[in-house]
């Protein structure tokens, strides 16, 4: 049996959803793909998982329209609104990784909010990615290491790694048919299981999580190591 306690998700395809379901604004995919989460947190809460981590807003997201970006910030704010009784019922705890300090004040605070009211809980750990990318994680991590003026080792310089208190992802998941890593997690990536699935993120449900699972326990994982 392989160890499963962290899986990561690239939520692509939203846009694409909502383009072939007729509708003209990509949006309508972000607020389909928001349900998605939800269901996806409650089944990854019920089978026992550690840590769920979910890439909602990448730094190269800025690029998009003023429009898709501020919909995307008032939609984690709703979100996380709606929320907070799910993780307060399910003992599920709240983070992030990612630069917050660009992010609208709202929204920081919300985040702050979410994170205080459940940073005891011993369940599952749903991680968002906000305004995260590895390279930016490991420059500010790189800055961090050079202002102490001390030789990093692989253990030190992952504790000053935004993700240092979560264990490392076993488990990739990227939907939306491409095979790309996209600028995250590429330290906590070192030894994950890959899995690339061309369905759109709105439409990916916790069966086909499920069977993605079953073959994730069918992969050997040597760690570098020999059988
Ligand atoms: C990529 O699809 C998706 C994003 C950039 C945003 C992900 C956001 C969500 C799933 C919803 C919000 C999340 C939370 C936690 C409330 P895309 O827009 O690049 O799709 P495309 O490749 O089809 O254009």
């Amino acid at each position: 049996m392989n160890d499963l306690k962290h899986i990561a998700i690239i939520m692509d395809g939203n846009g694409r959803w909502a383009k072939k379901q007729g509708f003209f604004k990509r949006m309508v995919g972000h607020e389909e793909g928001a349900k998605r989460v939800r269901e996806l947190t409650i089944h990854a809460q019920n089978i026992g998982l550690k840590y769920l981590t979910l890439y909602a807003f990448s730094t190269e997201n800025w690029k998009r329209s003023e429009e898709e970006v501020s919909f995307l910030f008032k939609l984690m704010d709703r979100y996380l609104q709606k929320e907070l009784k799910l993780f307060l019922d399910n003992d599920i705890r709240f983070e992030t990784i990612g630069d917050l300090n660009s992010l609208p004040k709202y929204l920081q605070k919300r985040i702050s909010d979410t994170k205080r009211q459940t940073k005891d809980f011993k369940g599952l750990t749903q991680v968002l990615a906000v305004n995260y990318g590895s390279q930016d994680e490991i420059v500010r991590a790189v800055n961090k290491a050079v202002k102490k003026g001390t030789e990093v080792t692989v253990d030190s310089f992952n504790n000053m790694l935004d993700s240092s208190d979560f264990d490392p992802v076993d488990l990739l998941i990227r939907t939306g048919g491409d095979v790309r890593i996209s600028n995250f997690l590429l330290w906590q990536c070192a030894y994950a299981e890959m899995f690339f699935e061309d369905t759109l993120w709105p439409e990916f449900t916790v069966d086909m999580l499920d069977k993605i699972l079953e073959k994730f326990q069918q992969r050997e994982r040597r760690f570098g190591g020999v059988e």
